[in-house]
């Protein structure tokens, strides 16, 4: 049979693992696809600079556009990133009957709905498994492995620089700055390490997840994104003397209201296997109503890891290609007129327990307040700890672990708590998942 004939848009790290593994691994993937699978075409924004890879055998095109509707192609892999140019090279390429292989979680995030509607009136494949979790298969996991289950919920690692830095921060007690500093000459940031330390790049990959779980519409802009810039070295430290560690999570749960998504620094249980996940890597919990939990872990980032779910998605495609169209896996696991527009909860609908640190002066009547407060409300204190205070100082860290409740409710205690005469500072409240 004739090989299938790729495109490749970007030469970058992913690009080139891609070629590599390709390469190295031809025989065995056409084994497995049923064809051989060759990168014939590709461009890049500067096609002279010089690549720490071969470029041998591949025709290089000056401009995208001839590539994403050149007739020799049939699989345009997308691997430049961002959600501008490359969203209308997707679309002309599927335009033009090209199935798509991307690892763009931004743009599948931001515009998956319109790019998905488009592949399938054009009967073509998007799929982006390379998009969530670098070379962790996650996406097939959810998609077809546990299509069984009523999925209940999934938190995830699924950022890998912010990973490093909350393990750098808690193994050798430094500071945020110069971690991230350190991650940036590592190469493990993105371009814009906003993304990555704000919590956007995973509430990305989170919003596909979600999709995929819980069969709704791709919807990034109703998560609730909070990162790890504010976090410090203290709060790490007090949780673990709880017990417990501090991680960036994506959570995304089904619940009889609607669908909570989530990014946010989570207190989790030191003895759960996710909470031992360090640096770079990343993982990713899934509770289905019938298999339980289970995880998932890999390396979420780099050149050939990312290249592994690229080329699975090749061999994917490859395969499909010999079935009728239209009993294809659908991009959103579910059938495209059977997503359902459950809601996504606002974070003030969501419900979890809470890590407070109070900045209290050490006066008596002081936790009677903070108590009376937390009883008023319903919330329920799980365990406290109190500091000592430094010499000659007169304020104390008071630590609270609560229960579980809504998160409008913990927000009116706290200001509460806030307003006390008593307290010297703002509350510093994070977010605490038991995932049992
Ligand atoms: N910058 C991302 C991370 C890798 O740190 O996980 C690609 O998604």
């Amino acid at each position: 049979m004739k090989p299938i004939r790729v495109g490749l848009l970007g030469l970058g790290v992913v690009g080139g693992g891609t070629i590599e593994v390709l390469r190295r691994n031809r025989e065995e993937i056409a084994r497995r696809a049923g064809r051989e699978i060759v990168i014939t075409h590709a461009t890049a924004k500067n096609l002279q600079k010089p690549r720490g890879f071969s470029l041998a055998g591949i025709s290089l095109v000056a401009d995208a556009n001839d590539l994403v509707t050149h007739p020799e192609i049939d699989i345009v892999c997308e691997l430049v990133g961002g959600d501008t140019v490359t969203k209308d090279l997707v679309l002309k390429a599927i335009a033009n009957g090209k199935h798509v292989v991307t690892a763009n979680k931004a743009l599948l995030a931001i515009h998956g709905t319109e790019i998905f509607a488009a592949a399938q009136q054009h009967h073509v494949m998007v799929a982006f498994e390379a998009a969530v979790a670098g070379g962790v298969p996650i996406i097939k996991v959810l998609r077809e492995g546990l299509s069984a289950n009523k999925i209940e919920w999934i938190a995830g690692i699924i950022n890998g620089t912010s990973n490093f830095i909350l393990s750098e921060m808690r193994s050798r007690g430094a500071g945020f700055e110069s971690i991230l500093k350190e991650a940036q000459t590592l190469g493990y940031a993105e371009a814009d390490p906003t993304f990555d330390i704000e919590g956007i790049d995973a509430a990305h990959k989170l919003t596909l997840l979600s999709a995929i779980a819980f069969g709704t519409p791709v919807q990034f802009n109703k998560a609730y994104t909070e990162g790890i810039s504010k976090l410090t070295d203290k709060d790490i430290k007090y949780a673990e003397q709880l017990g417990y560690r501090i991680k960036l999570l994506g959570i995304t749960r089904w619940t009889s209201a609607g669908i909570e998504l989530r990014v946010h620094p989570t207190l989790i249980p030191e003895k759960r296997l996710i909470a031992n996940v360090e640096g770079v890597m990343n993982a990713v919990l899934v509770k289905g109503d019938a298999v339980g939990a289970t995880l998932y872990s890999g390396r979420g980032a780099g050149s050939e890891a990312t290249a592994s779910a690229v080329i699975a998605d090749l061999v994917d495609v490859t395969r499909m290609l010999t079935s009728d169209p239209e009993h294809r896996v659908p991009h959103l696991a579910f059938q495209p007129d059977q997503l359902r527009d459950t809601p996504i909860l606002p974070i003030e609908k969501v419900e979890t327990a809470y890590y407070l640190r109070l900045s209290a002066f050490d006066k008596p009547g002081v936790m009677a307040d903070v108590t009376r407060i937390l009883a008023d409300s319903h919330i329920s204190i799980d365990a406290m700890l109190q500091k000592e205070a430094e010499e000659g100082e007169d304020i104390v860290d008071v630590i609270i672990l609560t229960h579980r409740c809504v998160e409008e409710g913990a927000n009116a205690a706290i200001k509460r708590i806030e307003s006390l005469a008593t307290m010297a500072a703002k509350v510093i409240r994070i977010r605490l998942e038991e995932l049992n």
